[in-house]
């Protein structure tokens, strides 16, 4: 058995939290010998660190071989201490009829203490996964505030644009969702977001030719990616949980092993001015993991007209949200 790593989880008696904590703990995030220490932090407030008392009784009672301990804290340093990953979900969700980046003001805040405990007390290894919205823009945040830590540490989540994708091209296509390939999320986790199709392919074909319906693929199913979270908070009055948790565990385990030769994952990592993103944002890309701790964004994809396009106008937001919050780092 390897010696256990330990992970924090932000905002850890959430609904995310609640779907997340036990699938770590089950090793379907880190693998099935690797032990975990988990970190749960809260808020310091009676409801919630309650709450968290009942979640870290129920980890125990599913007797997980791989839980190797639980702290349970609001206390920055003692949560982010020693972590080897921080999982930053805990913040606002929205609610109908907001964007997600109408939480920058109060979310954007709770990113800025969170990035400098990382830097002051996380293991030199730490990386970080963005799940809290406005995500990009948080991870950025975070990034900012966390000095002396590699920007390439730093991540946020499009996995779950990714999976939806995914899921409404094969049930499209009428084919299971293992015979769709290489989707991919361009720029920010919002309604601007870029669902590419052009790169992917289902059963090893181009989508355009086994989908043959341009104006469904360039319109109700562009929509109805970059709308999703929307309707889920519609249909449950919730945002996104069980789906969020599901496509974390997807992010973090693709981080930490290789990905497979000729595959990528949609992640949101610090542009280094691949694709005309601008340097320094914290964008979505095809990204490709070495299984050393390392990535690469996948380069020299072919580009077209109406990507472009769409990618522009989701820049142009990264850099909106960007310039908003640049004042809450002096
Ligand atoms: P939730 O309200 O159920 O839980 C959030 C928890 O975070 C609460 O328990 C709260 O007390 C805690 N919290 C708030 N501020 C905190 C802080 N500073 N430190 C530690 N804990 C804190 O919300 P949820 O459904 O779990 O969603 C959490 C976040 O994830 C939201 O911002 C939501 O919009 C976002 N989200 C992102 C994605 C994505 O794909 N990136 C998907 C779903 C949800
Ligand atoms: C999602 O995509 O489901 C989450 O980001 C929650 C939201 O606000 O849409």
């Amino acid at each position: 058995m390897k010696a256990p790593i330990r992970v924090a989880v932000t905002g850890a008696a959430g609904q995310i939290g609640y779907a997340l904590l036990p699938r770590i703990a089950a090793g379907e995030m880190f693998g099935p010998d690797q032990p975990v220490i988990l970190h749960l932090i809260e808020v310091p407030v009676e409801k919630p660190l309650q709450a968290l008392g009942g979640v870290a009784m129920e980890l125990a009672d599913c007797a997980f071989g791989l839980l190797a301990g639980v702290v349970q804290t609001s206390d920055l340093a003692e949560g982010f201490g020693g972590v080897n990953w921080a999982l930053l979900v805990g913040s606002k969700p929205r609610g109908p009829g907001m964007e997600r980046n109408d939480l920058l003001k109060d979310n954007g805040k709770i990113f800025v203490g969170q990035g400098q405990a990382i830097a002051k007390h996380a293991a030199k290894d730490v990386r970080v996964a963005v799940v809290g919205n406005p995500c990009n823009t948080n991870c950025w945040i975070a990034l900012q505030s966390a000095k002396g830590v590699p920007a390439s540490r730093f991540t946020a989540m499009t996995r779950l644009d990714q999976n939806r994708a995914q899921a409404q091209l094969a049930a499209k296509a009428g084919v299971p969702i293992s015979a769709v390939a290489g989707t991919l999320i361009w720029g920010n986790h919002s309604s601007t977001q870029v669902p590419d199709t052009f790169h992917a392919t289902i059963n090893g074909q181009p989508v355009n030719e086994v989908i043959r319906d341009k104006e469904w693929l360039e319109g109700e199913f562009f929509k109805t990616v970059q709308q999703r979270g929307a309707a889920i908070i519609a249909a449950r009055g919730s945002s996104s949980a069980a789906s969020a948790a599901n496509a974390l565990i997807d992010h973090v385990r693709d981080l930490v092993r290789p990905t497979p030769a000729g595959q990528w994952r949609s992640v949101c990592v610090e542009s280094d001015g691949s694709y005309g993103v601008p340097k320094g944002l914290i964008s979505s890309f095809p990204v490709r993991a070495d299984g050393q701790g390392g990535y690469q964004i996948v380069k020299g994809l072919p580009m077209n007209a109406f990507l472009e396009s769409k990618i522009a106008a989701t820049v142009k937001e990264l850099e909106m949200e960007r310039d908003i919050v640049s004042s809450m780092l002096t």
